[in-house]
């Protein structure tokens, strides 16, 4: 049987840390033997923005993306590609506009999820249209915003319903501070959502493929300080809902690398952002949770292009629905069944047989990169990028620290001193 060569294709913006890893680790794992014995090279490419044909035909069998979620000349071309090429990708570039929050909201929402109450509010500035001011005059309804806020409660947060890296998110005491916030809104369109107070913890969920790394996040803190090195923040149970809702959101929308935030209150799970497909992956930030990321989007590529799945870009809420609707089941016995349609959707098992029988040198090729000069280089090179210079010395010294430390465990828990 003839090799079957795969071009892996990232579609970057200002990053160059995660990629040069993700490359330097497909290099070093080298050709994989598929269950059938047939030998798969694989090759990493970055992108390039120009012209495309709609005809053309790429030349990429999988692509990651970055980029699309703010520069429309990609993400128009994602679409191409994955109707008319089979490119795998993993975020379906049809349910992007669900970044925009709001769907999100409203498909969790319908799944019986705690999303705290939230609602949308009409733009404070007039629409740019040349129909509006006849529109608004026939159909705007006047409304009374400080009743709508009283019905949601105070402290509420007044947020983007396209949000993302906090642009415009503020939490409101009262209906001076509802005011100005609107006021400061102009043409952003504003959700109000019922604040969850004096939450015990912060749950951020960073899903790749068929794995989930559930984190404990801090957001009073600057970026890389945000994930805490904590491995039983959670209890088992609350640590199985948070990964459940992760999975399940990328299941329904057809993500396969999103990240999702909940916060966990008197052993209530409420989740409150949970559309990041393609979320920040930096070294930086995820610091001792970096390699498991890079591993896993190394393993979710490689099992994706070679192991016979198939993308499909629509998404099918209809079993999620039927789920949701069963008066028969309590909301624990809902989340086991959508866990059941997402290990599904994922091929979990098939993944877990795939990565123990065909990728089985990936854990020692992943560890002895990260003790390598190679990615001490990247490391430095990031630091050196990212902070002032009065801070690179701290700063390298640090996240050597971090990723000592997950190498450390790494080790221990490949060959566990009896
Ligand atoms: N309903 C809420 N209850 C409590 N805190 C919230 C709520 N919504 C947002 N926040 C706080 O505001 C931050 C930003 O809001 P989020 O919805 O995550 O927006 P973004 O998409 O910009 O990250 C959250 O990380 C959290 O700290
Ligand atoms: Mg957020």
């Amino acid at each position: 049987m003839e090799d079957a060569r795969h071009t892996l294709g990232l579609l970057l913006g200002t990053e160059n840390d995660w990629p040069s890893v993700f490359e330097a680790l497909v290099r070093r794992l080298g050709a994989v033997t598929d269950g059938s014995a047939r030998v798969h090279h694989y090759d990493v490419e970055r992108l390039t923005i120009e012209p495309f044909d709609l005809r053309d035909q790429p030349s990429y069998d999988l692509v990651i993306d970055r980029l699309a979620y703010w520069y429309y000349v990609p993400r128009e071309w994602l679409k191409k590609v994955a109707l008319m090429d089979g490119t795998y990708l993993l975020n379906s570039p049809f349910t992007f506009q669900a970044m925009e929050k709001h769907a999100a909201y409203c498909a969790m929402m319908r799944l019986g999820l705690k999303v705290p109450d939230t609602v949308l509010v009409p733009y404070k500035n007039p629409v740019e249209h040349t129909k509006y001011a006849y529109t608004a005059e026939r159909y705007n309804r006047p409304f009374d915003l400080e009743a709508v806020a009283a019905r949601v409660g105070y402290p509420l947060f007044m947020k983007p319903y396209d949000g993302g890296a906090w642009r415009g998110v503020s939490r409101i005491r009262n209906a001076d501070e509802l005011n100005r916030a609107y006021d400061e809104s102009g043409e952003m369109l504003m959700h109000l959502q019922a604040s969850v107070e004096g939450y015990d913890v912060f749950a951020r969920s960073l899903s790749i493929g068929a794995e989930t790394m559930v984190m404990k996040f801090d957001p009073d803190q600057p970026m890389h300080a945000r994930y805490s090195v904590d491995h039983h923040f959670l209890s088992p149970e609350v640590g199985a809902e948070v990964t459940t809702i992760g999975r399940l959101v990328n299941a329904f929308f057809r993500w396969e690398f999103n990240s999702c935030e909940t916060l966990v209150k008197d052993g209530n799970v409420h989740p409150i952002d949970y559309a990041n497909a393609c979320p920040d992956v930096a070294i930086t930030s995820l610091h001792y949770y970096f390699p498991w990321a890079m591993k896993t989007l190394v393993k979710w590529s490689v099992f994706a292009t070679a192991s016979g799945r198939t993308a499909t870009p629509h998404i099918d809420p209809t079993p999620w629905f039927t789920v949701a609707d069963r008066p028969d089941l309590s909301y624990e016995e809902k989340l086991v069944a959508y866990r059941e349609l997402a290990d599904t959707y994922f091929e979990t098992e098939r993944y877990h047989d795939f990565c123990a029988s065909r990728l089985p040198d990936v854990d020692k090729v992943v560890l002895e990169y990260i003790e390598s000069g190679d990615f001490d280089r990247v490391l430095v090179e990031t630091v050196t990028t990212t902070f002032p210079t009065h801070e690179h010395e701290q700063y390298v010294a640090h996240f050597r620290g971090l990723l000592a430390l997950w190498a450390q465990d790494e080790r221990n828990r490949l060959s566990p001193v009896a």
